[in-house]
């Protein structure tokens, strides 16, 4: 019975899961990463006004960020306590327009309301992904976007001993399978963008290295150009040279936990 695992989650978690949940993104770590998958869902969406269907929203952190964008949010999840714990979350930061409701993203009767919709997190915990995302493009007005934010593969067998202690449901959610149900679903259009990791250092400086001796002269540029052209030769392209030269995405990144854009 997962869903029951997912019904009785925050009882299970404790007052300590409770706190971390009600102020999540800022307790506990992955606060930037958080905020920076955040960042990447705001510049994806319609711009406001636009109705935001939130699924699997937990205790309403990310409603309560897209409301203040001035989001016209529905937040809704199925397990009771959570949705108390996001009026909570609401009340506490007063913003917006939030409505957050109980309700299985299974089994939702919505029509052509919404401008677009996300999971956050949320899918993987499906009993069958295809039906709650069919539910979402009923959901969707023509032309307006699914984004989801989900773990790739390898996460079932990593969060094993959750899905036991809890019950819930911890399914490998990657982009190809996403992308896969909404073409069978009619979803047109997909893109993959990376989900927010590890800062990626766009340069770097010594400052006890004076600057002048390190700059590339052109042999140096030629040998890296050569090393390059070699490695292709030798080991396949890398991810990002793959797209540029073969116009397939890179197999990698259709299995990584990375953010998936549906548009109706
Ligand atoms: C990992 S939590 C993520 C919550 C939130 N999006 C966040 O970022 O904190 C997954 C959420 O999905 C909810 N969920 C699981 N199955 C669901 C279903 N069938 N319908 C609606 N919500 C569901 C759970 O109750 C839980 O709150």
């Amino acid at each position: 019975m997962p869903k029951l695992g997912e019904l009785n989650y925050v009882k299970a978690i404790g007052p300590e899961g409770v706190d971390f949940a009600l102020n999540k993104p800022f307790g506990g770590g992955g606060c930037g990463r958080y905020l920076a998958d955040l960042g990447r869902i705001m510049e994806l969406l319609p711009p406001v006004p636009a109705r935001v269907l939130d699924l699997g929203v937990g205790s309403g952190w990310t409603s309560t960020f897209l409301a203040r964008r001035g989001y016209d949010v529905v937040g809704q999840d199925i397990c009771p306590d959570m949705i108390d714990l996001a009026n909570q979350n609401r009340d506490r930061t007063g913003t917006g327009s939030i409505a957050f409701v109980v309700q299985d993203y299974e089994s939702m009767g919505y029509r052509e309301e919404f401008d677009a919709a996300v999971f956050y997190d949320a899918l993987h915990h499906a009993e069958d992904e295809r039906v709650a995302l069919a539910g979402v493009y009923k959901a969707l007005k023509p032309g307006r976007v699914c984004i989801t934010v989900e773990p790739g593969e390898g996460h079932s067998v990593a969060s094993a001993h959750t899905a036991e202690k809890y019950g819930v449901t911890e399914k490998d959610m990657p982009p190809h399978h996403i992308i896969t149900l909404g073409r069978e679903l009619g979803f047109r259009q997909f893109r993959v963008y990376p989900r927010a990791a590890e800062p990626e250092m766009a340069c770097w400086f010594d400052r006890t290295r004076p600057l002048w001796p390190a700059r590339p002269g052109r042999w140096r540029v030629a040998a890296r150009f050569v090393r390059k052209a070699v490695r292709t030769v030798v080991k396949g392209a890398r991810g990002s040279d793959q797209a540029f030269l073969f116009d397939t995405p890179p197999e990698a990144i259709l299995r990584a936990g990375n953010l998936v854009w549906l548009q109706k």
